[in-house]
């Protein structure tokens, strides 16, 4: 099992910058999915695990070992490709079987006995027992999926490489597949980089997720942080359902109280140890949809109120969009609320269910003490979504 760190990795192709400032560690034996839109740099940065790219500058390192030079068929990692690359005039077996044709073992060829016993074993892995001689256009997509998972796994790699592996195919078959490969992940113990746009599928195989956009990981933590804390308006915002409500901080003691649009303020909580939150500065009340309900006259006293601009009965709840002031938002009620649009509704928040993020995307970040980022004053970063 090995361990990946990356050290501020940077890869740019021409004037576009394609990832940067990649601080991170992937532990060993875990899964870690790489999560964003697209063109965010994911492949990108996969490939620059695996070695077909060789950074601008900043390091990798395999364990102790730095491989940041090292050509990828000597860094011992199994990769599927976004599109498979498979072979499609060759059989299924000997698809499987190139990669142990190339590699040899302590100067050794494998056998060709050898190889016949690493591809079965491949197969019987991913559950394609007896289809070894079939040729790839003879197969289903989700066949050929596994073929592609049998070609990464057989050469026994340190570390299994997946580029979108699932996006071929259809929702019931990506979820069995996407059981398959938690499987073998877990029965393999290898270290695992995972790329989706997915986010559900993120958030259900991985040990730790990183978010990232424009090129920069956003954030790298576990599937419960990463909803509960995230860390940016882009990751609140990408990972499940939120409500975004801008302000002005009034004061700050054990909690931060924010002005809002029509007289109204409300309190929170911060999501990010350590920032330097001022009073006066612009932020955002970041609430999940779900964490709103209809507020009890002489209940809490942190409340919004709103206009009601539209509802939508779903079975078990009732989505309600609410205006405050410009601000569109969005509350999950019980499916019995009787509301209906121009209604004023009052909603009550638990203060550690709103969460309180500054501006400025990632280079907010830069002001937290002991952040990857933190005044890394070399940067000409302009990654900055609010
Ligand atoms: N070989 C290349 N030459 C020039 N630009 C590239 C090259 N590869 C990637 N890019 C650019 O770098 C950025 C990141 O691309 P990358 O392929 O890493 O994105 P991605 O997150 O994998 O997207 P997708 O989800 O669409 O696969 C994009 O703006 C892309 O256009
Ligand atoms: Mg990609």
């Amino acid at each position: 099992m090995v361990e990946i760190r990356l050290e501020n990795l940077r890869k740019t192709f021409g004037e576009i910058v394609a990832t940067d400032e990649v601080n991170m560690t992937l532990k060993e034996g875990e899964l870690s999915t790489l999560l964003g839109p697209s063109g965010c740099g994911k492949t990108t940065l996969l490939r620059l695990i695996a070695g077909f790219y060789i950074p601008d500058s900043g390091r990798i390192f395999f364990d102790d070992k730095e491989v940041t030079m090292i050509p990828p068929y000597k860094r011992n990692t199994g990769m599927c490709f976004q599109n498979y690359a498979l072979w499609p005039h060759m059989s299924v077996h000997d698809n499987i079987g190139y990669g142990l044709k190339l590699k040899r073992v302590q100067g050794m060829k494998y056998t060709k006995a050898a190889i016949k016993k690493h591809v079965e074993e491949a197969l019987d892995l991913v559950r394609l027992e007896g289809l070894g001689h079939r040729h790839i256009h003879q197969l289903s997509g989700g066949q050929q999926q596994r073929v592609a998972l049998a070609r990464a796994l057989v050469v026994e790699p340190d570390v299994l490489l997946l580029d979108e592996p699932l996006s071929n195919l259809d929702a019931k078959l990506r979820i069995e597949m996407r059981e398959e490969i938690i499987r073998i992940q877990k029965e393999l113990s290898i270290t695992t980089v995972y790329v989706t746009h997915d986010q559900h599928e993120a958030l259900s195989i991985s040990d730790r997720v990183a978010v990232m956009d424009l090129g920069y990981v956003q954030q790298f933590d576990t599937p419960k942080a990463i909803y509960s804390d995230p860390q940016t308006v882009f990751v609140a915002d990408f990972i499940g359902q939120c409500t975004f409500i801008d302000g002005v901080i009034a004061s700050i003691d054990n909690g931060i109280t924010v002005k809002i649009p029509n007289n109204q303020v409300i309190s929170g909580k911060t999501t990010i140890e350590g920032y330097p939150f001022e009073v006066g500065e612009t932020v955002k009340c970041a609430i999940r949809p779900e964490d709103l309900e209809l507020a009890r006259s002489g209940s809490d006293d942190n409340e919004i109120t709103g206009t009601v601009t539209r509802t939508i009965y779903v079975g078990n709840a009732l989505e309600v969009y609410f205006s405050v002031g410009e601000i569109d938002a969005e509350a999950m009620l019980e499916p019995d609320s009787n509301l209906v649009i121009g209604d004023s509704i009052n909603l009550f928040v638990p203060r550690t269910d709103v969460m309180i993020l500054p501006i400025g995307g990632v280079d907010a970040l830069r002001k937290v003490p002991g952040h990857p980022l933190y005044e890394t004053s070399s940067s000409t970063s302009t990654a900055s979504n609010a």
